[in-house]
């Protein structure tokens, strides 16, 4: 049997887990779970947010589960590190980055997809004054280890960094800045990482029958990164002959966000343009309570919700929170192993729930979160997966 590595983290995280757990078994997927510590708590007692047992769990079974974490400035990291542990050098680190680093999880997959009935679908005027409601299908794919948050980056860049940039004529343009008033990010684009996420956006519209590939970058001024992953993608396409390859730029595919949105089938982009897209798209079909996401690498794959540990909630109880995100990112992992039909099922069964309209969770309904959504209508987190089991 295969095992599952849920690791549910901190906050909300803690809740949707259990209840995607207790929603595939219900579906019938079998599976065995082991328990993954991550998150704050673990940054506090033991100065690692990801412990080694964690990483080895994942590198046995290779498929993980993940809620969400906690993090805070690093003035409240170093005071909340248990005092025997504190001044002996221990940093934190972002355990969701180090997950990706360490397993190059490099491809990163946020489906946008509008279900029928939900209140907070995106809705547009027409030119007669009625409105219109764009069903979204999108498949964002976002280079998830390098571009522009590969973490290549210094303030006061020393000078053979300095020396280096200034093979570049363009860099005389700061030829008079100090290096003390200077700040530089890089952008590196590699050519195995491009063919890879480009690659795999191609594969996944063949899958599931998308008739378009955007290449959503700013090849016009980022000649050199947005260039090679456009070329790239001119290539690649070639061997999809029935899979049109579309290019955007990403400040004209943010404008087109609200114009268009249900044209654009499977979209990918470059690390920070796909972080800022898929936040886009998101925003169309309802936001953080529907966004899930996959992390792919080549050995070792994480699911997860894109929301995060929603510390002002954590200690409602009952929970008021929208598990459907990471229910949806529980299917990704569903399909991910080949168990589509299930998969299909436990999707047709939040459609079903959200188009009947009877059960739904405080953001659904737009009210303030608080204990008091209860009163207004508002189902509780555990009553969003009782609806969807009782719909399988
Ligand atoms: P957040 O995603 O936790 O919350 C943003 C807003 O959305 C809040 O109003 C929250 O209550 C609401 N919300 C989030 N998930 C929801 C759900 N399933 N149903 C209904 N409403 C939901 O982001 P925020 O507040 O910026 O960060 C809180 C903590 O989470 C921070 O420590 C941050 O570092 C961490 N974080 C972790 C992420 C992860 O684990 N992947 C991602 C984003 C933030
Ligand atoms: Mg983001």
């Amino acid at each position: 049997m295969r095992t599952i590595v849920t690791m549910p983290g901190d906050g909300i995280g803690k809740v949707v887990t259990p209840e995607a757990v207790r929603l595939l078994d219900a579906a019938g997927f079998k599976a065995n779970y082991e328990h993954g510590d991550i998150g704050w708590e673990f940054w506090c007692k033991e100065g690692n947010a990801l412990p080694q047992r964690t990483i080895d769990l994942l590198k046995e079974h290779k498929i993980g589960l993940f809620g969400a974490i906690t993090s805070k400035p690093k003035d409240a990291a170093d005071k909340e590190l248990d005092p025997s542990l504190q001044g002996k050098g221990y940093s934190y680190f972002s355990p969701i980055v180090a997950m990706r680093q360490l397993f190059n999880l490099d491809i990163c997959t946020r489906p946008c997809i509008s279900f029928k009935g939900n209140p907070l679908n995106f809705i547009r005027k027409k030119i007669d004054g009625t409105f219109e409601e764009p069903m979204v299908n999108t498949v964002i794919f976002r280079q998830n280890t390098e571009g522009l948050y590969a973490g290549v980056e210094w303030t006061n860049p020393p000078k053979v960094v300095r020396d280096a940039l200034e093979t570049n004529p363009k860099m005389k343009a700061f030829a008079h800045v100090p290096s003390e008033e200077m700040a530089i990010s890089t952008r590196i684009v590699t050519k195995k990482a491009s063919e890879r996420i480009i690659r795999a956006a191609f594969e996944y519209a063949k899958q599931f029958g998308y008739k378009n590939v955007t290449i959503c970058e700013k090849p016009n001024v980022l000649r050199e990164t947005s260039g090679m992953m456009f070329k790239i993608g001119k290539q690649i396409a070639k061997e999809y002959p029935e899979i049109a390859l579309w290019d955007t730029n990403i400040d004209a595919q943010m404008m087109w966000l609200t114009k268009n949105p249900e044209d654009y089938g499977v979209i990918v982009a470059e690390n920070m343009f796909g972080d800022i897209i898929s936040d886009g798209f998101a925003g169309l079909i309802g936001g953080l309570g529907f966004a899930c996401s996959a992390n792919i690498g080549e050995e070792v794959a994480v699911f997860e919700p894109t929301h995060g540990s929603a510390p002002k909630y954590e200690k409602l109880n009952p929970s008021i929170v929208n598990p459907i995100a990471m229910f949806m990112s529980a299917c990704m992992m569903l399909e991910h192993i080949g168990e589509n039909e299930i998969a299909a099922r436990i999707k047709k069964a939040i459609s079903a729930v959200i188009e009947e309209g009877k059960v739904r969770t405080y953001d659904m309904m737009k009210l303030r979160g608080g204990a008091d959504v209860f009163e207004k209508g508002a189902c509780t987190t555990q009553q969003m997966t009782d609806a969807v089991i009782a719909k399988l």
